[in-house]
Order: structure tokens, then C-alpha cells, then sequence
């Protein structure tokens, strides 16, 4: 088992805040803003907020006012999501926040009264599949919509492509999926099994891709991505640090000249009553 790492760096939030916002998928918030209620303002449960990224992406886009429920279980990470609000809705309306420290995966259906939509990003892969069943059963109850954003999904694409990428990409999803204390983390499987739980309850789900493409002017993300990846493929997999000394300093050295073009696949679900 490995000791689960219990924090995301704000500046790792910050630095990917622009990648997330060109992958999200603008089609499924057109169709999102046109199921909710145009009337009265909608109230917006954000899990696993983070920094709050997804409210300064979403809200901007949605007409009339809105309040935000921001969960984070890191108050240092709810702090920066209070202090950096969300911009107006599209149509110039108030958008409110208030943070709210929470175990996502303990909250029960009365915890979103008045939910008029559901939203989380770049979280469903850090759960197990309990807590993940669990989640669903909750958001599922609620009669709302929900959108989850940017689940990884394993497929990452390093061009110009070189024969170790599988190898070291094959550990970074082993350890994705790494036995926690929690249980196993669902890791790349999340989204899929999301769908697959919602449609269990009859609930039918859009999906998306919604891939980071990084290219040169993304090369400070792409460096900063690369290291973390291969790190946790090296923490994973015993030996392969030595095995791939020479290839991690120099794709490093690509990713940061902007000579490495990295995509990497995530999907985005709208869950729509
Ligand atoms: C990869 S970050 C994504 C943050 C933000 N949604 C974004 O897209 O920038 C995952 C976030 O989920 C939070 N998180 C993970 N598990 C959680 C849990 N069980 N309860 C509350 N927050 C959790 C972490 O603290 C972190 O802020």
C-alpha cells in the first residue's frame, strides 16, 4: 500500500487553471444553461473545488445569479477559492461564493438543499469506487443537474513519441490506481465508472473528450505535468528511476523548451434530469 499524498499544491491548481479551461467542454454547458432555471438564482454545489477553477470557468457562462458552495477538505485551498470569486454570470447577474470545508465523500443529501446543479473537476479519479458509488447515490437523489469535469481518462501522447512513453505511461496508471487506506483509487477508471453507475440508476450521461493539448506556449505546464508524471511512475514501479535516468532528464529538457507536445485525455460528464 502507499501513503496517499493528502494535498494539491495551489500552484500546480494555478499554473493548469488556463489548460483546464480551454479543454472543458463549452457544448455541454450550452446545453446545461439551457435546462436550468431562469428564474430565481441557482444555487451551485462545487466538489473538490480546489482553488476554485471551475466556478471562474463556469460561472462567467450561465445567465443570472448565482450562489456558490465551494467543498474542499484543504481550508488553504478554500481560502484562495474565497479570496479569487468567480467574475458575474453572462448576463452581468451577482455570483456569491461561500466556502464550506467537507469529506466530499460524506456528504448526504441534505447537505445540497436547494441544489440547482452539481459540479466537480479533475476529482473523480481520486476517489475509491465505494466513495464513488456513494457520491453518485447522493448526486442521483438530488433531481439536479451534474456536471464533472476533467477525469483523466490514461491516454497520454508525448510527440515527438519515444519507445519508453508506454512504459513509464503504464506505471503512472498503476500507481493512479494505487491501494490507499480508503480502499483503491478508480484513478483513469472514474469516468467510466461514473457513467456506468449513473446508468445503473437509470440516469443517462454525455460524455465528452475533453483533452489538455500543450504545446510550446504550454511549456512550463508541460514540465511541471511531465515531472509529476513520471515521479509517480518511478514511486510505482521499483527500479525504473535508474532504468530511465537519461530519458526523464531529457524529455524534461524537451518539455521545457517547448519541443514536447503533450496531450493528455480526460473526459467531461453532464448528468441532465
Ligand atoms: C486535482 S484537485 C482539483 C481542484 C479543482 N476542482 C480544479 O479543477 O482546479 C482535487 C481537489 O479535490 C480535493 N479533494 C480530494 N478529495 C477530497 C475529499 N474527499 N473531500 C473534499 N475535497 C477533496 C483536493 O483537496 C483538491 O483540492
Amino acid at each position: 500500500m502507499i501513503v496517499e499524498r493528502t494535498r494539491t499544491s495551489g500552484a500546480w491548481l494555478d499554473l493548469r487553471e488556463p489548460a483546464d479551461a480551454a479543454a472543458r467542454d463549452p457544448e455541454l454547458v450550452e446545453r446545461l444553461g439551457r435546462h436550468l432555471s431562469s428564474t430565481g438564482c441557482l444555487v451551485i454545489h462545487d466538489l473538490g473545488c480546489g482553488t476554485g477553477s471551475m466556478g471562474r470557468w463556469l460561472a462567467p457562462l450561465l445567465p443570472g445569479p448565482q450562489h456558490w458552495i465551494l467543498h474542499d477538505r484543504d481550508e488553504d485551498l478554500l481560502d484562495v477559492a474565497a479570496a479569487e470569486p468567480p467574475g458575474p454570470a453572462a448576463d452581468g447577474a451577482p455570483v456569491s461564493v461561500e466556502p464550506r470545508p467537507s469529506d466530499v465523500t460524506q456528504l448526504r443529501p441534505g447537505d445540497f438543499a436547494d441544489a440547482s446543479l452539481v459540479t466537480a473537476s479533475a476529482l473523480l479519479d481520486l476517489l475509491t469506487r465505494d466513495e464513488l458509488t456513494g457520491l453518485l447515490g447522493v448526486c442521483a437523489s438530488l433531481g439536479c443537474p451534474v456536471l464533472l469535469s476533467l477525469s483523466v481518462v490514461g491516454r497520454v501522447d508525448l510527440v515527438p513519441a519515444d519507445p519508453l512513453d508506454s512504459r513509464v505511461s503504464a506505471a503512472f496508471d498503476a500507481h493512479q490506481r494505487r491501494m490507499t487506506e480508503r480502499g483503491r483509487l478508480l484513478g483513469p477508471d472514474a469516468a467510466a465508472a461514473a457513467v456506468e453507475g449513473f446508468r445503473q440508476r437509470g440516469v443517462e450521461v454525455l460524455v465528452r473528450a475533453t483533452p489538455w493539448r500543450l504545446a510550446a506556449a504550454e511549456a512550463d505546464l508541460a514540465a511541471e505535468w511531465f515531472t509529476g508524471w513520471i515521479g509517480a511512475a518511478c514511486e510505482q514501479s521499483f527500479g525504473l528511476a535508474s532504468e530511465i535516468d537519461s530519458y526523464a532528464r531529457r524529455r524534461l529538457a524537451e518539455a521545457r523548451a517547448g519541443e514536447l507536445a503533450v496531450s493528455v485525455a480526460h473526459a467531461d460528464l453532464l448528468v441532465l434530469p
